[in-house]
């Protein structure tokens, strides 16, 4: 069964139960500042959850592009991948626990025809410090489904420390059974949404040998070891609970959230031991192993490390919100992937100067039908790759051979790092990984200092781009956001109508609004920009929030941004006054505050260009 057949099967499944079909969100989070990529399909739907009102209803299905920045140093295990298209379903306090775990299973059995004597299952352990019991109810259901295929099905705790047992359904803590975007509960913050989880893990077999031939050989062995004998193949999030300032505090209503990977479902209905072998990958694995002098077998390490990085480049350059290779944030992980890609080529002996756009014309052939965009995109990619090539090809040879010469040290020192990341290009974590290969360590904390002596270009190492913690949906950030509708009006008022969103991004202190506008602001125009919105704040004007078709808010002169992609069905929200004026009216997944009274003084505390015919304003509330 091929990954579009598993695709196609999987939103059919949903839909004949009601759920609607909503497209995939950009790769570029909205308003969460300090998480730069979506990771799951749950995130663009967080407002949702914690219990707004969604346009298309209650149940709700899609195939996510997401991308883990977390996973870049695992892939290499024939089953990670830093890009992956997350097949999830939703109930936003709609059908619970029982629903969710018989459709799932069904899927996966009945539909995708997995031997269910191959599956097992995990459950929450229960924790008391934060006073959330065992999930006994999933177990109860667990026993029930499998019963029915007349699997005796039981449950087990501790399998880490004594092993298998002879059950089917496990009990794990936190780490394993417990999902939010941040992770376990400590690392959540206040206002972050999440629960306990029940995994699916498909049995590839003793006879593959894993464990056996594993370092964990004189462990017991689990479904959550690592050997590889087990994969997780899906999770069903229950999220009930909120993170308050005193502990968790039931939501107004029991969400789920179940995503399963699609490559690792492909892998399985095809018979496969590596994703890589699967059909969203295996053209690429093909193609490097035309131009490379290896096979994939021989070396999958680097094999993946490039069909990964690339695919994963080529997606998040491709977006529709377009990032490209620089030293700053997100593009700062486009430039580490390509250029750790570019490395991992010189290991297979790929010798071409230029052979980027190569494996990306592959990506571009795989993914075309599902995200029109990749194809809409591609000479963007293409021509971002080539220059991205062209530039570290030129520095690596002379780069690799400094790195040469430090081969007898014990530790790289930080200075050392610093001149291979200034003068070669060299992204600390591949020093870093280079390092590792021959033995060697880096000294990171020396490399900052030396990155801090020059600022520009250090400043994003220190700060957002080695913590994937969370933006809030805090109350300083939905202020912000209705500043930033009310801005946009206030542009529009007075540089014309020819202004419209190019981007935004809202953290709890300030907003960033990018739009089309040709020239500088001045600043006698910034101060009008200020007082207009300053004026509209005072006015005490109500958010309003309708519901309606696409197509009939795109007609109510609602605005809307060129680069987002909407469902059917949309939330508007205008902000009035008592008399019913208007003044703003756009199409918006919100939060937004109720009332603009009490929102605080607004101030512009930049003008910039952010492109070509792009400006970009940052600006403030201050309370
Ligand atoms: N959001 C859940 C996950 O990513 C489904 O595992």
């Amino acid at each position: 069964m091929d990954s579009k057949k598993i695709r196609e099967k999987f939103l059919n499944f949903y839909k004949e139960r009601g759920h609607a079909i909503i497209p995939s969100a950009s790769l570029i989070p909205e308003k969460d500042s300090t998480l730069l990529f979506v990771n799951s399909g749950m995130f663009p739907l967080v407002p949702y959850i914690l219990g707004q009102k969604h346009p298309e209803g209650k149940r709700l299905a899609n195939s996510q592009k997401c991308f883990r920045t977390d996973d870049i140093e695992e892939v290499g295990d024939m089953r990670h991948t830093t890009f992956f298209e997350m097949l999830g379903n939703w109930s936003l306090g709609d059908y619970f626990k029982k629903e969710q775990l018989n459709w799932v299973f069904e899927l996966f059995v009945d539909e995708l025809g997995l031997n269910p004597a191959n599956l097992y299952v995990s459950v929450y352990r229960g924790n008391s410090k934060i006073a959330i019991e065992k999930d006994i109810e999933s177990v109860a259901i667990w026993k029930e489904i499998f019963l029915k295929k007349g699997i005796k099905a039981s449950d087990v705790d501790f399998a880490e420390k004594n092993g298998m047992q002879g059950g089917r359904i496990f009990y794990y803590p936190d780490k394993e059974n417990w999902w939010s975007r941040a992770g376990v509960p400590e690392n959540m913050p206040i206002g972050e949404p999440g629960g306990p989880d029940s995994e699916i893990f498909y049995d590839l077999g003793k006879d593959l040998g894993h464990h056996e031939n594993s370092s964990w050989k004189d462990k017991h062995c689990h479904i959550n070891c690592d050997c590889g004998r087990f994969i997780e193949i899906g999770n069903s999030v229950f999220i009930e609970f909120v993170k308050k300032e005193k502990g968790f505090e039931k939501l107004p209503f029991q969400n789920v959230d179940f995503g399963g990977g699609l490559e690792r479902l492909a892998m399985i209905a095809q018979n496969k031991t590596s994703v890589f072998e699967a059909d969203l990958f295996l053209p690429i694995i093909k193609k490097l192993e035309e131009i490379s002098s290896f096979k994939y077998r021989e070396n999958t390490k680097s094999f993946e490390v490039i069909a990964d990085h690339l695919k994963a480049a080529s997606f998040i350059i491709g977006d529709e919100k377009g990032i490209t290779p620089s030293n700053k944030q997100q593009g700062y992980f486009v430039r580490r992937l390509i250029r750790r890609a570019i490395r991992h080529g010189k290991k297979l002996n790929i010798n071409l100067d230029s052979w980027l756009k190569l494996i990306a014309v592959e990506v571009v052939e795989i993914y075309r039908e599902i995200y029109p965009e990749i194809e809409k995109n591609s000479s963007f990619i293409y021509e971002n790759m080539e220059s991205e090539e062209r530039v570290f090809q030129k520095t690596l040879k002379k780069g690799l051979k400094e790195f040469d010469k430090l081969k007898n040290e014990n530790v790289i020192s930080g200075e050392k790092a610093a001149f291979l990341y200034q003068t070669y290009g060299f992204p600390i974590e591949l020093t870093e990984e280079m390092a590792r290969e021959r033995g060697q360590k880096v000294d990171l904390e020396e490399f900052k200092k030396e990155m801090k002596k020059h600022q520009d270009s250090s400043r994003e190492y220190s700060a957002g781009v080695f913590k994937s913690g969370l933006g809030d949906e805090g109350e300083k950030t939905i202020k912000l956001h209705t500043a930033t509708h009310l801005l946009l009006a206030a542009l529009r008022k007075t540089l014309g109508d020819e202004v419209f969103q190019e981007g935004s991004n809202i953290n709890s202190e300030r907003l960033r609004f990018d739009f089309s506008y040709g020239q500088k602001i001045s600043d006698s125009e910034i101060k009008k920009i200020e007082s207009l919105v300053n004026e509209m704040i005072e006015k005490e004007l109500f958010i309003k929030r309708e519901e309606m078709e696409l197509k009939k808010a795109l007609k109510s002169d609602a605005l809307s941004s060129f680069k987002e992609k909407y469902p059917s069905r949309v939330s508007v929200y205008s902000a009035v006054d008592k008399d019913g004026n208007v003044f703003s009216r756009e199409i918006c997944s919100g939060p937004h505050v109720e009332k603009t009274s009490g929102m605080g003084l607004f101030k512009i505390t930049k003008e910039e260009s952010s492109s070509a015919g792009v400006r970009r304003i940052k600006a403030v509330l201050i309370e």
